[in-house]
C-alpha cells in the first residue's frame, strides 16, 4: 500500500520526514487488539534472544496510560519524562537492562502519554503532540547499541498516534522491521487475526508471522483447531503457543514463556542474525 499523501499540520514534527528504517536486525511487535500480550510477547523474545548471547535492545516507541515518574513526583507539566512506561521495563528487565536508568528510559520509552486512552486522543486530551524526534534518536541509539531491536507497537495494528492520522502501521512501515502479531487461539481469533496479517501484507511489510497467547492447557476444541488453521490460512509461520500462566509478581515473565519462543529465536537469529549469530556476546551496553 502506498503513503496515502497527507499533509501533516506540524511541518516541523512530520514522522515521515523524520523517522527512518531502522537498518539493523529487529523485529515489530503488534497484536490484533490491545491487552493481548504485545509487552509479555516482547519480553520473552528478550529473554529468549538474550539467552542466546544477543545483545536485546527495547523501544516501546509510544505508549500512553504511563504513570507518573517515581523520581519526578512533584511535576505538573504534561511531559514524556514526566511519566513512566510499564510495558519498557518489563521487556528492558528481560534484556537485562536497567529500567531505573533515566538516562536508558527515554530511548527504552521516548514517546509517552498519561491518559490510558488511543496514543492520538491522548496527545490531544494532554496538548502535545507525539516528538518524533525522540523516537528518531531513540532508533539511532539502539542502532549503536544493540544488536537486535523489539520495538512495541501500541494497542492494535490501526491504531492512531496523532491528530494526522499517523498509524501504528504507518510507524511500522517507516521502521521495516518484520511483524509479528500477537493473537490467542480463542473464538474470534481467526477473523481478527486474518484482518492484521492482510493489512500488514498490503503494506508489503515482512510478516514474521503469528504467536498465539494465552492458550489453555490442554488446549480446548476452538484452541486445538485454530492453532492449525490460523497459519494454514494466513500462510504464515505459527511462531509458539503461550500457554495461559501464572504471571510473576510486578509483570515478571515465567521461564516457560521465554522456553516456548526460544526455537523461533534461535532459528530467526541463526537466519537474521548478521555475522555474529550464534556468538555468544557480553551484556554490556558501554561502546
Ligand atoms: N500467557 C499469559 N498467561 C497469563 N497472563 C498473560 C499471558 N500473557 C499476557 N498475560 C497478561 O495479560 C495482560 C495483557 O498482556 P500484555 O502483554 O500487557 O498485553 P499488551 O501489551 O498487548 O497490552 C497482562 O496483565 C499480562 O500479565
Ligand atoms: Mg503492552
Amino acid at each position: 500500500m502506498k503513503r496515502v499523501a497527507r499533509k501533516h499540520a506540524e511541518s516541523d514534527n512530520d514522522p515521515w520526514e523524520i523517522l527512518r528504517a531502522c537498518g539493523q536486525p529487529g523485529l515489530f511487535i503488534t497484536a490484533t487488539d490491545t491487552n493481548i500480550g504485545k509487552t509479555t510477547v516482547t519480553a520473552a523474545l528478550a529473554g529468549a534472544f538474550t539467552r542466546l548471547g544477543v545483545k536485546v535492545g527495547i523501544c516501546k516507541a509510544v505508549a500512553s496510560g504511563c504513570p507518573r515518574h517515581r523520581l519526578r513526583g512533584s511535576a505538573t507539566s504534561g511531559d514524556d519524562d514526566e511519566l513512566f512506561s510499564p510495558d519498557a521495563a518489563i521487556a528492558a528487565k528481560m534484556a537485562g537492562l536497567d529500567p531505573t536508568d533515566t538516562e536508558l528510559l527515554k530511548f527504552l520509552s521516548p514517546i509517552r502519554f498519561a491518559a490510558p486512552v488511543s496514543p492520538h486522543v491522548a496527545a490531544r486530551l494532554e496538548r502535545r503532540r507525539p516528538n518524533w524526534r525522540r523516537l528518531a534518536e531513540a532508533i539511532d541509539y539502539w542502532r549503536r547499541h544493540c544488536e537486535l531491536l523489539l520495538v512495541e507497537g501500541a494497542g492494535g495494528w490501526l491504531v492512531p498516534l496523532d491528530d494526522d492520522l499517523f498509524t501504528v502501521a504507518d510507524m511500522a512501515v517507516i521502521l521495516a522491521l518484520p511483524v509479528v502479531v500477537v493473537s490467542t487461539a480463542s473464538l474470534g481469533t481467526l477473523n481478527h487475526s486474518w484482518l492484521t496479517v492482510e493489512s500488514i501484507r498490503s503494506r508489503q511489510l515482512p510478516l514474521a508471522g503469528l504467536v498465539a497467547n494465552r492458550v489453555r492447557q490442554p488446549p480446548d476444541l476452538i484452541a486445538a483447531t485454530n492453532l492449525v488453521e490460523m497459519p494454514r490460512l494466513m500462510r504464515t509461520p505459527l511462531l509458539a503457543a503461550l500457554p495461559e500462566t501464572t504471571m510473576g509478581r510486578k509483570g515478571e515473565i515465567p521461564a516457560s514463556l521465554v522456553e516456548a519462543l526460544t526455537p523461533f529465536a534461535e532459528q530467526w537469529w541463526k537466519n537474521n542474525g548478521g555475522s555474529s549469530a550464534g556468538k555468544p556476546r557480553s551484556l554490556s551496553l558501554s561502546g
